[in-house]
């Protein structure tokens, strides 16, 4: 267990340069498991120190963690597949004391972090989405590339599955997902043919669906055209945007001041969420016309670390195409007492 007294030895961080940590963290890349992002940019801004607690809530394949214990800080890990948590513990091993790990839902990082007697953190980092594992296991059923059950739970003990949702909402429900979640055109179209295949025959394979989807929107161009029906059905089936609205709560409520919060996006619905939670609490007066003049506002509780949204250097982009979409934004947690 960590103890909370830790908090006492915990020392002044130094922010370290860029260049600094890119050659620190290139030995902490996993690219079999999952090749992470904005690696050194996270590093740098999270501030990594001994006496450090950090909670990593999307552990992954563990490989910002790792860059993280390279640095000192002690890393508590969560993830809500057990999948993910056996592998980035096994690698973590010799990080011993320093690093925990907890299967949990991020929206839940309060009562992970009272099972383990830790009342404050000094930083977080949220790294939304799947991992390349998980898209690249048939059996988790993510990508409409690798045919496998219709399944896309990132918690394998998760009640409701796509094919779940494919088989039994009605064709507004999934057409209403399909243009919240994946900003399809074509999603009344789409959610009628569902409908209508669904009662010859029941969705249960990804392919089955990618190849339904393609007999409405033909291919054209690079993307496939089921692209966009896979995301919102991840998303819906994971409540990705309602966990994250909720665990951007619940990690501003456990940041000490002084602890920074990091989180990388990798579509716009994520990135507004992200965004205006942030900026709804980094001003510190609010002003509106009826006003006589500007009042305080009672949320302001973050600095802003960083202005515009980090994203990866062109040889990142070019070495993982997926880093093409992740931003980050990082805050600082005021202290009231100031
Ligand atoms: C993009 S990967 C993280 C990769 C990791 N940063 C690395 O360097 O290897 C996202 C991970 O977060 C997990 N995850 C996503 N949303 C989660 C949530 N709401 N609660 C807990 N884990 C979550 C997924 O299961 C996946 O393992």
């Amino acid at each position: 267990m960590i103890a909370p007294s830790l908090f006492a030895q915990a020392r002044k961080p130094q922010v370290k340069s860029r260049k600094k940590f890119r050659s620190m963290t290139d030995s902490h890349r996993n690219y079999e498991y999952h090749e992470s992002v904005l690696l050194a940019e996270v590093v740098a801004l999270l501030v990594p120190a001994p006496g450090r607690i950090l909670v990593d809530a999307t552990l992954g394949g563990g490989g910002h963690s790792a860059a993280l214990l390279a640095a000192g800080a002690k890393v508590i890990g969560l993830d809500q597949d057990p999948e993910a948590l056996a592998f980035a513990a096994a690698r973590l091993a010799d990080a011993g004391e320093n690093f925990r790990t907890v299967r949990s839902n991020f929206a839940s990082v309060g009562a992970a972090l009272d099972t383990l007697g830790v009342g404050q953190i000094d930083g977080a980092l949220l790294d939304l989405g799947v991992s390349s594992h998980q898209l690249d296991t048939p059996e988790r059923g993510f990508s409409f590339m690798r045919e496998g059950p219709l399944d896309m739970r990132m918690d394998p003990g998760a009640l409701v599955s796509a094919a779940d949702l494919v088989n039994t909402m009605s064709g507004d429900q999934l057409e209403r997902i399909f243009r919240s979640f994946g900003e399809e055109p074509a999603a009344r179209k789409i959610a009628a043919r569902l409908v209508r295949d669904r009662m010859v025959q029941p969705f249960a394979t990804t392919k089955q669906l990618a190849d339904a989807v393609e007999t409405v929107v033909p291919r054209r161009g690079r993307s496939h055209p089921a692209t966009r029906i896979f995301q919102a059905l991840r998303i819906a089936v994971n409540r990705e945007l309602d966990v994250l609205a909720e665990g951007l709560t619940a990690f501003a409520q456990r940041l000490a001041p002084g602890g920074r919060f990091a989180v990388i996006t990798f579509h716009s619905l994520e990135d507004r969420i992200v965004k205006q939670f942030f900026k709804a609490r980094t001003v510190e007066f609010l002003d509106r016309p009826e006003w006589p003049e500007p009042r305080p506002n009672s949320d302001f509780m973050f600095k802003a670390i960083t202005g515009k949204p980090v994203v990866a250097r062109d040889s990142e982009q070019r070495a993982n195409p997926r880093a093409r979409s992740a931003k980050l934004r990082v805050v600082e947690r005021i202290s009231h007492e100031r």
